[in-house]
């Protein structure tokens, strides 16, 4: 049976193993900035990679792209997010607490769909409910006021209006300011994709949750560019990939994903239909990735502001047309966040003297797992050392692996159990005989032997 993992104990299992650490943590640390650490890396890469190869190189209608976090700001006026990009922000007179309008009356009265509301509207449905301070329990707050997401700085030397750069709040637009560029070298014909994985910043009023929100964050987006009438059935055969890539490639229980669609004055000014992928985290469901049909909103905006043609000349009408797009966009820490919580399981193990001890064990799917596999010798001195030193050199050219030597096999599994590490090879002193290693599985935690030239296909055969 599966234990639930709570965020308290993923918080400290993550750091205790060097999966993730709070951001600059000896100088007190940065509120909600985190830190990836030595596995946390590994496994991010991972999900990263496992995205890239399903999106984007398995598939002949998708390209790639790597574009800046620093754009023109001309780009932010073009995309609607210098006037749009803003949540209703409020103070509390007494304490000075600041929080989100929209967040509260979710949270404390359960209204769905608040996102949508007047600044005026969200205002008064506080006053009216009399929805208290979640710091202090007052119940008095400044009207609701706009507060744009984006972080600005300055380029150059001089912090003038004129210098003045955003931080960009989602990739997309990278995208889309390259579309023409991209689809000229490639010669993609609609439908194709642009795929992309990035920094993004807002500068989020409640960030919170582990690396669930902060303000410093990485994306996978695609914008998929088809005919204006071919959209609804490339929608839905994005949502099947959607699916595919978390129940198959990360395997995510079914049963903690659900599809959710933005209420009508929800939805982002830019987006005809949304439907997110949500998960059911510890603290209840939240996005996990979103599906919207931004139309010809983003490109015809950018062919206003520019001056630049963003037409595609159609082959098959020999028409000019304005692609539509629809944008598969994954938060890749919380994805991260959903493999560590998916993963996590405590159980009962046996001792080295005969008893039973409890574990604590994260079952990745070897595609993501930090290490794919430990190589324990049962003891550092020759011939042991060396032995396994030889398996260790040979495995490392292909795959993840780690060499352990340190302390007793017990905790050197009871560790490896805590990275998630699927295989642990032990060499003893029959390997030195007969060329033989006792191969443990993670999950099951029983042992067999296997021969050391069978090792490399055992690990190829769950990739
Ligand atoms: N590009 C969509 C988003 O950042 O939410």
């Amino acid at each position: 049976m599966k234990s639930a993992a709570t965020m308290e104990k993923l918080v400290s299992l993550c750091k205790r193993r060097g999966f993730i650490f709070p951001g600059s943590e000896i100088y007190g640390g940065l509120a909600n900035t985190w830190d990836y650490g030595p596995y946390g890396v590994e496994l991010k890469n991972n999900v990263k990679r496992a995205w890239w190869k399903y999106f984007v190189q398995d598939r002949e209608d998708m390209v790639g792209l790597d574009a800046s976090i620093l754009m023109n700001p001309r780009v932010w006026e073009a995309s609607g997010h210098v006037t749009s990009f803003s949540d209703p922000l409020m103070d509390c007179k007494k304490c000075k607490e600041r929080v989100r309008g929209d967040k509260l009356l979710e949270e404390k009265l359960g209204i769905e769909g608040v996102a949508g509301k007047s600044l005026k509207q969200i205002s008064e449905l506080i006053k009216t409910h009399k929805v208290p301070c979640p710091k202090c329990g007052a119940c008095d707050f400044t009207e609701a006021r706009s507060f744009n997401l984006m972080f600005k700085t300055y380029q150059g030397v001089i912090e003038e209006d004129a210098a003045m750069v955003y931080l960009r709040p989602e990739t997309a637009q990278g995208i889309f300011v390259n579309f023409k560029n991209v689809q000229q070298t490639t010669r993609k014909r609609l439908p194709f994709g642009i795929g992309q994985i990035g920094k993004a910043f807002r500068n989020e009023i409640t960030p919170g949750n582990f690396t669930f929100r902060t303000r410093e964050f990485e994306q996978m987006e695609i914008e998929y560019f088809v005919r204006e009438k071919e959209w609804k059935p490339r929608y839905e055969s994005w949502k099947k990939d959607v699916e595919h890539f978390f129940e198959k490639i990360l395997k995510i229980s079914k049963e903690r994903i659900r599809w959710r669609q933005h209420e009508k004055d929800e939805l982002s000014h830019y987006s005809k239909e949304t439907w997110d992928t949500e998960y059911k985290f510890p603290f209840g469901w939240g996005e996990l990735s979103g599906l919207a049909y931004r139309t010809d909103f983003d490109l015809k905006q950018h062919e206003k502001f520019s001056g630049e043609k963003m037409e595609y000349l159609d082959p098959e009408t020999n028409e000019k047309i304005i692609p539509h797009c629809i944008e598969p966009s994954f938060g890749l820490d919380r994805t991260v966040l959903v493999a560590l919580l998916e993963a996590y399981d405590e159980d009962e193990a046996p001792t080295e003297k005969g008893g039973m001890e409890s574990r604590v064990v994260l079952r990745f799917p070897p595609n993501i797992a930090p290490v794919k596999a430990a190589i324990l010798p049962l003891m550092k001195k020759d011939p042991l050392g060396p032995a396994a030193r030889e398996i260790f050199e040979t495995l490392k050219k292909n795959f993840a692996v780690e060499y352990d030597e340190s302390g007793s096999i017990g905790k050197r599994y009871r560790r490896h159990d805590e990275l998630g590490t699927p295989f642990c090879f032990t060499v003893d002193f029959q390997t030195v005989d007969d060329k033989t290693v006792t191969v443990r599985d993670r999950d099951t935690m029983k042992q067999e032997r296997i021969k050391i030239d069978e090792i490399s296909a055992l690990l190829l055969h769950y990739p």
